[in-house]
């Protein structure tokens, strides 16, 4: 790094203003609660398709002379799935509004896990129009197949808190379009209360996870760089004891040997930085659990330039790292006695002079030299050092989050994550993490036959694979770095945001893997 350009880096290194500014608006609490006799702004009840009203329903309806059928009738309300009706002013009840949600034909006495979810979401739709701050839900008389009110209390509340994250914090004057719920009352009986209250508790929590990871996708890359990534990593170490942060700076990286990772960083004035987290909730020998992240803050693609069309999108590419920082967040919340390690490498993808030229060599930390025939693929030669210098915490598992290859978003769309792993039981942990937390995963093949493809005349590999498989063969490039532990890769480059009109981070997958942290514990 020549001088001038030390100088242009420091000056552009950007104060940080902390993203996280999600306060946590929403209050929730259990209660057994008569639905007839409590007073609340709105109470929530479940209809089954057929208009088969539930307990609560039943009750109200009874108590207001059936007209509250009546009215569902006069409607066209059936009881579907994601249908709704607010009912104002109901009769004979002590509720001022009355949400009735469709939750659809249950099978066996129990609905879906999946109609239970799309019920709840509507939710927060029927209240936006009201002036509603409180709401009480009837909904744990709903019995949902092969769940828990636990984990209904917890839908409840990772649905609902989501409310609290907004993206037009960046606008001078934002749309007044912020939900007005402070609190929300999760009816329940005496033996379900105890569940519930923990439901609701953790489902607040990842709620708070997801929205960090949201938040920090959502940023400009001209805010949100290497710099204020590292800024937020030490934000949420502040004053808490189990977490510490290290951020390793250019020169520490380079006497570390990471020229694959720097190589990236070379085309940019923003400096690199290599942001290691180590949450130490578990005993001291039990082997931490490690996420990296992928955290390219904005990928031009380097002198091997995208195209222009919808190149903003490309400041998302900083989502795997904007997970690994949400799934600490929710960690801390809980305060899970486990330990996990966050590793997250962060730089920009940029092209001036002195960027990464398609044909030069680089040698990983590993020792392992690359071919780097396209700049664009630079989210594997900043994970491989990252996977590398990972070796040192003797993690039992290691999962690497990110926003991967153009190629999984063909294969898989936006509905699941790329799932590669070179380990079975891993991999089958989190597939079944993903299902539980309705933040879905696909396996994909990882084999042996796909690695001929990045094959170089001239060093150890390529770092690419041309057209066919661009996923599986992103996935067999990191996989010659992670020999030394069971290791998955997740591609969310389909799943980390929306692109159209409804652009936005989705925080997944937090969900995914504050899932598996739980189920490790
Ligand atoms: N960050 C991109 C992957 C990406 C592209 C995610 C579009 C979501 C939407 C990654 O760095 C990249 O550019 N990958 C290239 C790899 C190719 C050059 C082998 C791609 O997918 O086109
Ligand atoms: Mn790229
Ligand atoms: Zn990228």
């Amino acid at each position: 790094m020549t001088a001038a350009k030390a100088t242009t880096k420091k000056a552009s290194e950007k104060p940080a203003k902390s993203a996280n500014t999600n306060n946590n608006l929403i209050q929730f609490s259990t209660k057994v609660l008569d639905p007839v006799k409590h007073a609340t702004q709105c109470l929530v009840v479940g209809c089954y398709e057929g208009i088969k009203l539930s307990a609560s329903a039943s009750a109200v309806n009874a108590a207001d002379a059936q007209q509250v059928e009546a009215l569902l009738k006069r409607e066209g309300f059936q009881g579907k799935t994601g249908q709704s009706l607010l009912l104002l002013n109901p009769q004979g009840i002590a509720a001022e509004r009355l949400l009735v949600l469709g939750v659809g034909t249950p099978k066996d006495g129990n609905i879906s896990a999946d109609n239970f979810r799309k019920a709840i979401q509507k939710i927060s739709e029927a209240l936006r129009p009201t002036p509603c701050t409180e709401i009480t839900l009837a909904l744990a008389e709903i019995s949902v197949a092969d769940q828990s009110v636990e984990w209904q209390a917890r839908q409840v509340a990772e649905s609902l808190s989501l409310l609290d994250y907004r993206a037009d914090k960046l606008k001078s004057k934002p749309a007044d379009i912020s939900l007005k719920l402070k609190k929300v009352i999760f009816g329940a009986t005496k033996a379900q209360a105890t569940g519930a209250t923990k439901g609701l508790l953790l489902g607040q929590a990842i709620a708070k996870g997801v929205n960090l990871a949201r938040e920090l996708g959502d940023l400009p890359g001209n805010i949100c760089t290497p710099t204020y990534l590292a800024n937020e990593a030490k934000r949420l170490a502040h004053k808490q004891a189990k977490l510490s942060v290290n951020v390793l700076e250019e020169k520490q990286m380079k006497e570390l040997g990471m020229g694959s990772l720097l190589s990236v960083a070379a085309g940019s004035d923003q400096p690199a930085k290599l942001i290691v987290l180590e949450y130490k909730g578990g005993t001291k020998k039990q082997a931490p659990i490690a996420l990296v992240g992928k955290g390219i803050t904005f990928d031009t693609g380097g002198i091997s330039l995208k195209p222009g069309a919808g190149m903003d999108e490309m400041k998302y590419d900083m989502c795997g790292a904007a997970s690994v920082l949400g799934t600490i967040q929710t960690l801390l919340e809980l305060q899970l006695p486990i330990n996990v390690v966050g590793v997250i490498a962060a730089s920009e993808n940029m092209p001036n002079g002195s960027a990464t030229k398609p044909g030069d060599i680089v040698t990983s930390m590993s020792g392992q030299t690359i071919e780097i025939l396209n700049t664009d693929a630079e989210g594997r030669l900043v994970l491989c050092d990252a996977l590398t210098y990972t070796e040192r915490f003797k993690p039992k598992a290691v999962v690497d989050i990110a926003t991967l290859t153009g190629a999984c978003v063909i294969a898989l769309g936006n509905h699941a994550t790329g799932l590669f792993s070179n380990n079975d039981e891993l991999a089958k942990a989190l597939l079944k993490a993903g299902d539980e937390a309705a933040d879905r995963a696909w396996h994909m093949p990882l084999w042996d036959d796909y690695q001929k493809q990045l094959d170089s005349n001239f060093a150890d590999m390529a770092n690419i694979g041309g057209r066919e498989a661009g996923s599986v063969t992103a996935a067999c490039f990191l996989s010659r770095f992670a020999k030394k532990f069971p290791w998955a890769h997740l591609d969310i480059a389909g799943t980390a945001w929306r692109s159209g009109g409804a652009k936005g981070a989705t925080g997944r997958p937090v969900s995914m893997l504050v899932q598996y942290l739980l189920n490790q514990v």
